[in-house]
């Protein structure tokens, strides 16, 4: 302990009887005898010098008073041992033959050999001041450097809980600083939320303990001095209860001991800080059980607890709140940063409506992507073989390809809302043209036929008429029959399956077919730019078509790159970006090869091709089973386009199964 009775030396008179603590080691052959009594008197407790000195019951600090002689005889050793013993040592020296070679540790006084009382009271007195002087500096000093361990820990902390994101593991982590910091057992959190009915209340939020398994049951209570954390809530008071079974009179709460008995445990000291956030609000409360000697021991029994809990001092007690007040903060900017999250969560998910709005036929293909391209990444993180076995995603990595994912074919709504939905080759205004066109060449045979007939029968009479009339009509019967066959070849080339050989020569002839009124002008039964439509070999896009859809990649980067995205979130735009490129350059828009085709991308892209293959609800396409969708992977595989290694990843975890059932 410190040294603190002595608080004004300098004032302390010659005469201040048992004013001091100290030992006196009167290392002295003879002079000192006649003067014990006095010096008793000062309240010293006064030894002669011997060997098996013990500093651990001498009452520090230790003052010798030696001549050259008792130095060296006991002096000296008595010394060194209190010393070693970490007792502060003053010296006074009393003058004779050899003083010149006696070195003394702490030497405040060198009395003549023919020294008085009054010098000698005098020295003692000085010795002993300059003892007392240097314990109160060194508690300074102690008290210092732990203030600076606890701030820097309190930093560090600080540090901790603000970039924590996940609120859980944030709630653990102010228990657990809580009861590091205080040494206590253990502790519960109440955060202050609203409750159904719109009442403020403390929600009983999280809970640890190093002695109990506790299962742990969210419930909340009202904001009243009818519990501990209620009260502490209500009136921001910083509560030390050192036995929890004997409480005050002046509060109304009172310990619940049934959780104790039926655990076998004993609550008894307790402490109970307010949270406060930057507007000195309070948000909730830090409740700590149980402070113990060492951090490590566990409470076995309430006896033992009996013995070896102690209570929350206020030294504690201030560094709780201190820390109770950053929790709060780390607490709040959590809410704000959640908050911020959700707003832009709401803002993802209405532009992946917006999307789908435009292209119901695409409905739920972006939530897919997102869900198969995060199930890789997942996947890939529990590998520990192989090319990928170093590979991990964090958290904010899975949330990046998750929004990447979520809004890949956002820059479809720069595509024309036709050739967006554009299911046949044909646009269906423009094959009811052709039907049309079809019809008039019907009417204009019919009327040829009937002209030719009337012609007939006027030339050569009623009787070849009659013999030649069922020729005249099976000849436009023919006539019909092939505008028929053709018209529904045309109408089976607008489908956008794949045309073979015999198919494009047919529409060549058609044409080539050139009707003629002979009242009117003439015109091709199919124009030349319906027969280029027609003819697109796969699918139903022209080139330029094409092109239009395929900038929707593009649309997306550029979209995506107006979004000031956080630090953890910047390469979304270049993660979809990338999602219609191939390993081997063939992709689109930029061509871009493996080496510059991030693992996040091809994830996508394995994603995206898989899910466009098996949609149910594509009306231009049949949706494809899954084993037939990964054959056509595989070959895309195999032919260099796409990433054998996160390939296996999606057919091996069966990744695919995420979307099971999820095509509507
Ligand atoms: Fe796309
Ligand atoms: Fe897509």
């Amino acid at each position: 302990m410190p040294v603190k009775t002595a608080a004004h030396p300098g004032k302390a008179g010659l005469g201040n009887r048992g004013s001091h603590h100290g030992t006196l080691v009167l290392a002295e052959s003879g002079r000192l005898s006649s003067l014990e009594d006095t010096l008793a008197s000062l309240g010293f407790s006064l030894i002669r010098p011997h060997k098996k000195f013990n500093p651990a019951i001498a009452v520090p600090p230790l003052i010798v008073i030696a001549d050259s002689g008792g130095w060296k005889t006991g002096g000296e050793q008595t010394a060194r041992a209190a010393s070693a013993g970490k007792l502060t040592v003053r010296s006074i020296l009393i003058e004779d033959d050899e003083t010149g070679t006696v070195e003394m540790p702490g030497l405040t006084h060198i009395l003549s050999a023919e020294f008085t009382r009054r010098q000698l009271l005098v020295a003692v007195r000085e010795a002993h001041r300059s003892a007392v002087l240097e314990a109160e500096l060194d508690e300074l000093r102690q008290l210092q450097e732990t203030g600076h361990r606890e701030l820097e820990k309190l930093i560090e902390i600080g540090i901790s809980l603000s970039s924590e994101r996940n609120i859980d593991r944030l709630l653990d982590k102010i228990l657990l600083e809580a009861c590091n910091v205080t040494i206590a057992d253990g502790g519960s959190i109440y955060i202050i939320d609203k409750n159904e009915q719109g009442e403020r209340v403390l929600h009983f939020s999280n809970t640890i303990s190093t002695s109990l398994n506790v299962d742990f049951k969210a419930f909340a209570i009202p904001i009243n001095p009818a519990s501990i954390a209620g009260y502490v809530a209500a009136t921001g008071e910083s509560l030390a209860l050192d036995d929890c079974y004997k409480i005050p009179a002046r509060y109304q709460f009172s310990i619940n001991k049934s959780f104790d008995e039926s655990n076998n445990y004993r609550t008894k000291s307790m402490l109970a800080v307010a949270m406060r956030n930057q507007k000195e609000e309070i948000t909730g409360v830090i409740q700590l059980i149980n402070r113990k000697p060492s951090l490590d021991m566990v409470l076995t029994s309430p006896a033992f607890i009996e013995e070896n809990v102690i209570s929350f001092d206020q030294r504690v007690c201030a560094l709780i709140e201190a820390l109770a007040s950053q929790a709060a903060v780390a607490l709040e900017n959590y809410r704000l940063y959640r908050d911020i999250e959700n707003l832009f969560e709401g803002f993802v998910q209405a532009s992946v409506t917006a999307i789908e709005s435009r292209d119901p036929t695409t409905c739920g293909h972006s939530e897919r992507v997102a869900t198969l391209t995060v199930g890789i990444a997942e996947m890939v993180n529990r590998i520990t073989t192989g090319k990928l076995r170093e590979v991990r995603f964090d958290e904010n990595q899975l949330k990046e390809i998750r929004y990447a994912g979520l809004l890949h074919d956002f820059g479809k709504v720069g595509v024309r809302e036709h050739v967006l939905l554009k299911a046949k080759k044909l646009y269906p205004d423009h094959l009811k043209l052709v039907r049309r066109r079809f019809d008039i060449a019907r009417q204009i045979y019919r009327k040829e036929t009937n002209r030719s007939k009337v012609e007939f029968l006027l030339a050569q009479g009623r009787e070849e008429y009659l013999r030649q009339f069922k020729h005249i009509d099976s000849e436009m019967r023919r006539r019909l029959e092939t505008l028929d066959r053709q018209l529904s070849m045309i109408v089976s080339a607008n489908e956008p399956t794949v045309l073979d050989k015999d198919d494009f020569s047919i529409l060549e002839d058609i044409a080539r077919i050139v009707v003629s009124d002979p009242d009117e002008t003439s015109f091709p039964l199919l124009s030349s730019e319906e027969y280029q439509i027609l003819s697109i070999p796969r699918g139903s896009l022209t080139p330029d078509e094409r092109l239009e859809i395929e900038s929707h990649v593009t649309h997306t980067f550029n979209f995506l790159t107006k979004i000031p995205w956080t630090g953890e979130l910047q390469d979304i735009p270049e993660i979809a970006y990338g999602h219609h490129e191939k390993l081997d350059g063939s992709g689109y828009p930029r061509g871009i090869d493996s080496d510059n085709i991030s693992l996040q991308t091809r994830m996508m892209t394995i994603s995206d091709i898989y899910d466009a293959l098996t949609a149910t609800d594509r009306p231009y396409k049949p949706a494809v089973p899954t084993e037939k969708a990964l054959d056509i992977l595989g070959h895309e595989v195999n032919e260099g386009k796409i990433d054998p290694e996160l390939f296996r990843v999606f057919v091996e975890a069966k990744v695919f199964n995420l979307v099971k059932g999820k095509h509507s």
